[in-house]
């Protein structure tokens, strides 16, 4: 009855963040009141009132129970603003329905190495701190990784579904603290048991390219299990993180596939399980795609011109969508400010979306990353049922974080690249295969 209970209770808070990310206008709005109830937490709990902060108990870190080891920055630039210290604040629960955990492993994304620029700024600030939008406040020192596996080692008040020692993994939302770090700070809502067939290094490469592939093709592409097995999807640069993922994904809910990538990648999409698979350096790559039954929805990784080329692969009033990811809303509030950034963005958009419904009757829309712990546990049991397979490319201990970053700026990713933060026991379960097994079947071999 108890876990019943819970799971409405997150199922309840999964709708909330669903409208949450959806209903823009209200951002702003609910920044001030989670504000103001994390004051009105961190007021209580100095002044000793709140039982919460007698329960909590920070269980794997007895000597050093103020501060702990992260790679971070502090200013934005190229790689050579990240810094380790061994001085970073441990993170204190503050709220009733926060999780610490240890970190295990992270994973790197695209997106940490544009935050490192300062890509977003303005718009994540303004989420980390509504205040920041009267003055300017400082994000530093920031901690970038955006995927954990590790364990938990302490529980707010109100936490239902953890308790320490679950072993977790996480897709952390860019206006929090990352995961280059000893410990990191989440609400239950946003973590998920790991899947108990991968070690922690595994896991790590999955949950945020997960989480964004869930966003795009579920809530954006209205494709779900049920309703994939008569479906064509078209994902274009299906050879990185989130096209990896994806493939598997509709595989597993038993879509046909067609995928871009370079050539020497088509192993690795096939191994997968990709229909079809098509090299866009191949002159005729728009033609061989003109040639194929028209699509249900096109997942596009790549942005730049490719939905110039691309619209016209959709089956035509048929309620046809193109979702992308490379949409061009935090760019513009970085360069043209919060309210016209927003306002460009937000026309783009319309114009487009407007355009393509008038003239072939296809939606066209943005995709986003949105933290998500409950689609996350349904992940986790379709890779512990075999149907999805971490991809990993490289891994880079604690030590070699700046090597990690100068691996995804070379591009080119085939899967993900993952950080091993700590180096304890990171065992498997009895069923999964052996890493180089997993790696074999990856590239199709
Ligand atoms: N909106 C959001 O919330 C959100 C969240 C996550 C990711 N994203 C964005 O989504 C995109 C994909 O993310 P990711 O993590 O999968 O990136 P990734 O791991 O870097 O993968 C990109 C892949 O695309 C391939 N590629 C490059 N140009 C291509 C082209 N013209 N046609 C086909 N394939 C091409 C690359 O390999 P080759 O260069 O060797 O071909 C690489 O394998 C990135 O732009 C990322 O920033 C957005």
């Amino acid at each position: 009855m108890l876990s019943e209970q819970n799971r409405y209770c997150r199922q309840l808070e999964h709708g909330f963040n669903r409208v949450f990310f959806r209903a823009m206008a209200s951002i702003r709005f609910l920044w001030l009141l989670n504000a103001k109830t994390a004051n009105a937490m961190k007021t209580l709990v100095r002044s000793g009132i709140c039982a919460c902060s007698r329960k909590r108990n920070i269980c794997s870190s007895p000597s050093r129970l103020q501060n702990m080891s992260a790679w971070v920055i502090d200013q934005f630039g190229s790689n050579g603003v990240l810094r380790f210290t061994e001085e970073i604040s441990l993170p204190v629960i503050n709220v009733s329905s926060e999780v610490m955990i240890k970190v295990n492993a992270a994973s790197l994304n695209p997106l940490d190495v544009a935050m490192r620029g300062g890509y977003g700024a303005t718009l994540l600030n303004l989420r980390r701190d509504p205040s920041s939008v009267l003055s300017s406040s400082n994000e530093f020192p920031l901690i970038l990784g955006r995927d954990v596996s590790g364990t938990v080692v302490d529980c707010g008040s109100g936490v239902t579904h953890f308790v320490p020692g679950d072993e977790v993994w996480a897709a952390i939302p860019p206006w929090k603290q990352g995961s280059l770090a000893e410990y990191v700070k989440l609400t239950e809502y946003e973590v998920s048991h790991k899947p108990k067939s991968l070690s922690h290094a595994e896991a790590a490469s999955i949950p945020y390219v997960a989480s964004t592939a869930l966003s795009a093709l579920v809530n954006a592409g209205g494709l779900c299990r049920e309703s994939c097995a008569d479906k064509r999807v078209l994902i274009t640069g299906a050879s990185g993180g989130v096209g990896t993922f994806s493939i598997q994904l509709l595989k597993a809910w038993g879509a046909h596939v067609t995928v871009t990538c370079s050539q020497n990648a088509e192993g690795l999409v096939r191994g997968l399980g990709a229909d079809e698979v098509v090299d866009y350096t191949a002159e005729d790559a728009p033609q061989q795609l003109e040639l194929m039954p028209k699509f249900d929805v096109i997942l596009d990784n790549v942005g730049g011109d490719t939905e110039q080329w691309a619209m016209g692969l959709l089956k035509p009033w048929s309620g046809a969508k193109y979702v992308t990811l490379v949409s061009p809303l935090l760019l513009n509030t970085d360069s043209m400010g919060l309210v016209d950034g927003t306002f460009q963005a937000g026309c783009a958009l319309h114009n487009k979306a407007f355009e393509n419904m008038l003239s072939r009757g296809v939606f066209y829309r943005w995709a986003f990353y949105a933290p998500d712990g409950p689609a996350l546990d349904d992940i986790s049991t379709l890779v512990d049922g075999g149907k999805i397979l971490p991809v990993v490319e490289a891994q880079f201990p604690f030590s070699q974080v700046p090597q990690a970053f100068q691996k995804l700026e070379h591009g080119h990713a085939r899967g993900k690249t993952v950080v091993k933060v700590s180096e304890e026991d990171d065992s498997q379960g009895e069923t999964v295969e052996s890493e180089q097994g997993m790696q074999e079947k990856a590239q199709g071999s």
